[in-house]
Order: C-alpha cells, then sequence, then structure tokens
C-alpha cells in the first residue's frame, strides 16, 4: 500500500549568512535515505525521538513537503513528474491525521464543516449533513456534535474528529501522527480500539508515527525505528519486542518513552552529523570501528533488519535471507 523507497528530504539551512558563506552547507539533510513497506490493511509504526523527522516522513508521503531523492508508492501509483493531477489522485488515497489536533482544526469552523472540508477541496459534491453524520458515527461520536465547535471538543473527542476527518475521502491508507500524544491512558486506549477497529472494518493500512513505543506493541505489525533521518531497525513488532538488535531500539525499550531514554551524550545536530554510525557518539557499545564506518541495514532475520557493526542478533546467514 506504501513503498518507499531511499527518501532523503532537505531543507536549506535557516541562517542566510551560513549559506553565503562559501563552503558551508547550505540545506540540512533530514531523512537521508529512508525505505519503508506498509503492506495493505497493516499497521507499521513510525517510532523516533524528537527530531528525528518522523512528521518530514509523513509529510513527504502526503506532498507536503518536496522529495529531494528516492520515491514514495501509494497504492502503486507514483506522482509521476509530480503534476497536481497526479498528486490529487494519490492524496485522496491518504488519510491524515496531524501532529497536535487542536492545532489542525480551523477554530472558526464547525465540526461538520472540519469533517467535510476535504469534499470541498477536493470538489466532491455530497449531501453534507448526511455525510457528516456518517463519518461522525464512524468513530463513535453523536450527530449532536456536528455543530460544536472545537474549543467545545475535550482531547479525546478532538481526536476522533480529526479521525472523522482523514477518513472522510475513503483512503486506504492512514498517516497518523502522534494520535494518542496528550491524552489521558484509558482515552489513549480508547482511541486505539477506534483506530484497530475502524481497520478491521474498512481494511485501512496505517502508517502510526509515535516517539512512544511502548503504545506501539499492541497495535502495530511492523516497526522502523529511526534515527537522525535514517532507519537503525525495522522489522515486525513481536521480533523487535523480543529480541531487539539495535542498541538504540534496547534503550528505547527500557525506557518508559523516548523522551526518557537514558543515553549517553545529546542528539548531534543534524548541520553536523557524526562520521560512521551515527550512533556511535551515544552508543555504549561503540567500537573505534562505529566511528569510521557507517554500518548498513542488515537482516539478523527474514525481515527484520538492524545497521549495527555490533547487533545484540546474530546477522543472518545470506542463504537465509534468499530463503525469505
Ligand atoms: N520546514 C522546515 N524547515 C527547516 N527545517 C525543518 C522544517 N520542518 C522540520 N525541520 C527540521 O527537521 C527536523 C525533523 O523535524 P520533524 O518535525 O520531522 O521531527 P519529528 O521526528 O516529527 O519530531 P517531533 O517528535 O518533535 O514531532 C528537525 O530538526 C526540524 O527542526
Ligand atoms: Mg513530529
Amino acid at each position: 500500500m506504501l513503498e518507499i523507497d531511499n527518501l532523503v528530504v532537505r531543507y536549506p539551512t535557516g541562517n542566510l549568512l551560513d549559506r553565503l558563506r562559501p563552503g558551508a552547507p547550505r540545506y540540512i539533510e533530514v531523512l537521508a535515505g529512508v525505505s519503508l513497506h506498509v503492506p495493505p490493511g497493516k499497521t507499521l509504526g513510525l517510532i523516533g525521538e524528537s527530531g528525528s523527522g518522523k512528521t518530514t516522513l509523513g509529510r513527504a508521503v502526503a506532498g507536503l513537503t518536496p522529495i529531494a531523492h528516492g520515491s514514495v508508492q501509494v497504492n502503486g501509483r507514483q506522482p509521476g513528474g509530480a503534476s497536481d493531477l497526479a498528486w490529487r489522485a494519490i492524496r485522496r488515497d491518504i488519510g491524515l491525521i496531524f501532529q497536535d489536533p487542536m492545532a489542525a482544526l480551523d477554530p472558526r469552523m464547525t465540526v461538520e464543516r472540519l469533517i467535510t472540508e476535504p469534499f470541498a477541496v477536493n470538489g466532491v459534491a455530497i449531501e453534507r449533513r448526511l455525510e457528516a453524520t456518517r463519518l461522525l458515527d464512524q468513530v463513535g461520536l453523536p450527530a449532536s456534535f456536528l455543530d460544536r465547535y472545537p474549543h467545545q471538543l475535550s482531547g479525546g473527542q478532538a481526536r476522533r474528529v480529526a479521525v472523522a476527518r482523514a477518513l472522510a475521502l475513503r483512503p486506504k491508507l492512514v498517516i497518523a501522527d502522534e494520535p494518542t500524544a496528550g491524552l489521558d491512558l484509558s482515552v489513549q486506549g480508547e482511541l486505539l480500539n477506534l483506530l484497530g477497529s475502524l481497520q478491521a472494518r474498512l481494511g485501512l493500512a496505517y502508517l502510526i508515527i509515535t516517539h512512544n513505543l511502548a503504545i506501539t506493541r499492541h497495535v502495530t505489525d511492523l516497526l522502523a525505528i529511526m534515527y537522525l533521518g535514517r532507519l537503525v531497525e525495522t522489522g515486525p513488532t513481536e521480533l523487535i519486542f523480543r529480541s531487539p538488535a539495535h542498541p538504540y531500539t534496547q534503550a528505547l525499550l527500557n525506557a518508559k518513552s523516548a523522551s526518557a531514554v537514558v543515553l549517553q551524550g545529546e542528539v548531534p545536530s543534524l548541520r553536523r552529523r557524526p562520521a560512521g554510525c551515527e550512533f556511535h557518539t551515544r552508543c555504549p557499545l561503540a567500537l573505534p570501528r562505529c566511528r569510521a564506518e557507517a554500518p548498513p541495514l542488515q537482516a539478523v532475520a527474514p525481515g527484520h533488519l538492524v545497521a549495527c557493526h555490533t547487533p545484540a542478533v546474530p546477522l543472518a546467514a545470506p542463504s537465509l535471507e534468499a530463503h525469505a
């Protein structure tokens, strides 16, 4: 359903003086070659600390951020010359739940307007009240919410409205950016249950973006762990929870959430990426080799890849990969 191949996204460096200085970098590479695959009906959790490029990846998939290199395919379609028309067709297949839904919901619009806006934007004629009622019902809210404004919604209700809006055009892939951030634990659970039942009913594929590895265990099929805009480990969720191969993944699993990771040092700046393995400055297991040589993503089991010179799980024999 979603196929990302070697995706590179760059932003110009913010500092104009920097940009004019000869030899100074003109851009920062926020995504440095990410490849991902989300099969139809499956859920992939994209995990990483703040600033690792998670939102940027979601935005690039949805065509909201330009791609420097690599490719994105949604439902078998690639934005050829990225003509507006091609993108529009692809965007209809993607439902977006933005990070911080309160900020994403226009405070001057009623719930009815908010969740039917995608039809208006795409020029699709509908019976608005009827369609809005149907969408609200899908996310477990009564029609009495149609005339409410965002400030009259609780955090959980706002999230449901954001889900209803994302589902409006009957997408096949839903990208949910930190869908449970800021919610009470019980409300988080309700929302994840809702996403799960919608997936079963509508056959959706999900890309769930979060810094909270703990919530992914029961709601994802696959995981991709990102550090400084590169994947360090990816594979089936159960395998990674059972035998995490990368020291970074292990640190994330040991902490309640990424914000509580106990690792030495600070996240390096994207403007000065470390040489060799970019994680070596914080890695408790770093060897001299790690400072010099970047490890490629290699299989430790079929579909379970890790970028580390000293993975906690032995690399799979090449013959095993061939049979995968
Ligand atoms: N429009 C932009 N222009 C320049 N730099 C940007 C822009 N958007 C994001 N960045 C930078 O790209 C990097 C990745 O940002 P991104 O928002 O993708 O991270 P994230 O993983 O979603 O973080 P968070 O968990 O805080 O949401 C950050 O260093 C950020 O400052
Ligand atoms: Mg983000």
